[in-house]
């Protein structure tokens, strides 16, 4: 439908300057004020008029924007889903009026049908990319590890969970011993990780920890150092998104690795839209961007210089 549907209109809305609403869910994390920095950018560069509404973390909040979008007959919207169900509704009322949808980031449970594409990256391989980093560094060590959920029903929290899971299946020696939503957030992660240390003997029993996001590790870490742990040390730390201040903490050898996710989504979203309505290109459903592990030996002090000025 969405293809056929939209076919009269492909020339006239290249032409004229295009119109997109953006539904973010917030700014709890470095990771996202950098993805929303760069949306305006990418914006701003070809010429977009980019409607923007903030969710605040609220699905209910992001329908509404989406229906407003809707409403003003906008060319497309960009939607990154706070949570990874519930999108039915809405995605069937933007394909009726025939404006594409493209997800960042975050994946939805609903029929891929119901938008253009996504953009986003491998959300079970960065969690096994991370898990497989501490089966490679703890050797036959027993290792009790902590894990900080990213928001609870969100398709990374989901999916990081279960890649993490995949990688240390195999090692008897490694176990999930405390698991909890910290909801991708600096004070989150650090309320979690002081309970965890209560918890494990003031962190004595604690070998690692696995941050579904950078943010709630470098809370964690400061939780760490204020119960007089060592963290990088007494506790590895592996964490997702490659934000400045995990460059900074693996500089300092309070963090040990990361898996990159980049904020740069509106660029190749963009593309697909920018060829959908040139000539009706219909771009793969799944534009999918690179996870890289980067480790204290990749420089960070380097890593930490070439992002810090990004918007994060
Ligand atoms: O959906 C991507 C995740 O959302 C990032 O890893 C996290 O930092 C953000 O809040």
């Amino acid at each position: 439908l969405l293809a056929t549907a939209a076919a009269v209109s492909f020339g006239a809305a290249a032409a004229s300057a295009q119109t997109v609403g953006f539904s973010q869910i917030g700014s709890e994390s470095g990771w996202r004020a950098a993805e929303t920095t760069l949306t305006r950018q990418q914006a701003e560069e070809r010429g977009i008029d980019l409607k923007f509404s903030d969710a605040q973390q609220r699905q209910e909040n992001q329908i509404s924007a989406m229906r407003s979008f809707i409403a003003q007959g906008v060319d497309a919207i960009l939607l990154a889903p706070v949570v990874a169900t519930g999108w039915d509704s809405v995605l069937e009322e933007a394909q009726e009026a025939e404006i594409p949808v493209v997800l960042l980031d975050r994946q939805v449970d609903s029929s891929e049908d119901l938008y253009l594409t996504a953009v986003g990256s491998d959300l079970v391989h960065e969690g096994e990319v991370a898990g497989q980093w501490l089966v490679d560094n703890v050797g036959d060590e027993e290792c009790r590890v902590v894990e900080l959920q990213g928001t609870t029903g969100s398709s990374p929290a989901i999916k990081r969970k279960q890649g993490f899971e995949n990688a240390i299946e195999g090692s008897d020696n490694i176990e999930i011993v405390r698991s909890q939503t910290g909801d991708f957030t600096r004070t989150g992660g650090k309320e979690v990780m002081e309970s965890f240390l209560q918890a494990e003997d003031g962190g004595g029993n604690i070998c690692a920890l696995f941050a579904h996001n950078d943010d709630m590790a470098i809370g964690a870490i400061q939780a760490m150092k204020e119960a007089g742990v060592n963290p990088g040390e007494d506790v590895k730390v592996v964490s997702i998104d490659g934000v400045p201040d995990i460059f900074r903490a693996m500089a300092d050898g309070d963090a040990n690795a990361t898996v990159e996710l980049t904020p740069n989504m509106a660029g190749p979203a963009f593309d697909a839209l920018n060829a959908y309505w040139e000539d009706g290109t219909t771009p793969p459903k799944f534009i999918q961007t690179e996870s890289r592990l980067y480790t204290q030996e990749d420089d960070p002090e380097a890593e930490y210089e070439a992002r810090k000025d990004l918007g994060y």
